[in-house]
């Protein structure tokens, strides 16, 4: 089986490439490393933009794929609502490039939560309203689009798998999550414990829950990596186009987040309380039934402190992250 991995030099590509080839999956990866690191995928990597029609045609035109995993984008929802021209640029134009030359090929998509908008249940569903809330979750529903259409035209399937919150390292601390800005709490908070950042800011501790403090559900990285792996096997099986949510059903408080960093870094996180962030949905849980029932898929990191152990590991084996 060959696969390509588009954006696998970063956080959940490089994961996702590593777990298919210890199964003995011959993996290529696309990467423009304009946010990823050669660090973080030793195997074979094409550098190239997926922005750049010719250079992507050209490049494909030489190789066949039995299915695509396509991770490239760019993935902060803040900078969305700055340039969200450049958003809908980065995270469209890639899919209609790739899916102009692979016909046929199926595709696992990384979909996100942000395409649900604000929660009106307490769990989400895949049949909960997608109505996105900032052009990044706009781009990723405009992409799920694009692959309806492409498999309702017998063009191709595709699995969309929508992620809640990605968190976490490999077990063996040598690959882990480098973004540059951070902007997400478990590497924020562990870098303020370890004091390699600055002190965390709590965007409000006045919602209506147990804490006072937002809720997120954190799924770890190679459970998102396994979960790739089964909706291929489901498409390379003859399996129908569909969408799951990846999570695990539980939700973490930021409040829990902090005390859980601090008592695995023996440390506590410094931090302040601020007021609420313009956007912010109190709570953001997954009901990731459908995932279990049709792909057989289960993460193995249910626990928050388990998943933020792998983290807490990586971050001091690597300080520096992949600089
Ligand atoms: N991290 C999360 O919590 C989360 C949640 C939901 C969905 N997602 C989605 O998962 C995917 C991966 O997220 P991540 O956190 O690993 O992001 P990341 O920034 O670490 O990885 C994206 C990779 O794509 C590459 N890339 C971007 N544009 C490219 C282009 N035009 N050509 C070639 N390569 C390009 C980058 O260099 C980078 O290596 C993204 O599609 C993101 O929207 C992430």
């Amino acid at each position: 089986m060959k696969i390509l991995v588009t954006g696998g030099c970063g956080y959940i590509g490089s994961a996702t490439a590593r777990w298919l080839h210890r199964r003995g999956v011959e993996v290529s990866v696309i990467d423009d490393l304009s946010e990823g690191h050669r660090r973080a995928w030793d195997g074979a990597l094409a550098e190239l933009d997926l922005l750049d029609r010719d250079a992507c045609h050209r490049w494909l035109a030489d190789q066949h794929f039995d299915g695509v995993i396509h991770f490239a984008a760019r993935c902060y929802v803040g900078e969305s609502v700055q340039q969200p021209v450049r958003y809908w640029r980065a995270n469209v134009v890639p899919l209609i490039h790739l899916t102009e030359v692979l016909e046929g090929v199926p595709i696992v998509f990384s979909s996100s939560c942000a395409t649900y908008g604000f929660p009106r249940t307490p769990t989400l569903a895949e049949d909960h309203p997608q109505q996105p809330v900032n052009p990044y979750g706009a781009t990723k529903l405009a992409a799920e689009r694009l692959l309806n259409d492409r498999d309702a035209a017998g063009l191709g399937r595709f699995a969309a798998l929508r992620y809640f919150n990605a968190a976490g390292a490999s077990a063996d601390g040598r690959h882990g999550e480098h973004h540059d800005p951070e902007t997400h709490l478990i590497p924020l908070a562990i870098r303020a414990a370890l004091g390699q950042g600055s002190p965390l800011t709590v965007f409000g501790t006045d919602w209506d829950t147990p804490d006072g403090s937002c809720i997120r559900d954190y799924i770890h990285v190679d459970d998102l990596a396994s979960a790739h792996y089964r909706a291929l096997e489901h498409l390379l099986e003859g399996g129908e186009s569909d969408v799951w949510n990846l999570g695990t059903g539980r939700g973490s408080s930021v409040i829990e987040v902090i005390e859980t960093v601090g008592r695995l870094c023996g440390t506590p996180v410094p931090h302040e309380i601020g007021p609420r962030r313009e956007g912010d949905p109190q709570t953001l849980v997954a009901n990731a039934d459908k995932a279990r029932r049709d792909l057989g898929w289960e993460p193995a990191y249910r626990e928050l402190a388990a998943l933020v152990e792998t983290a807490v590991r990586w971050h001091k084996q690597q300080p520096a992250g992949y600089a």
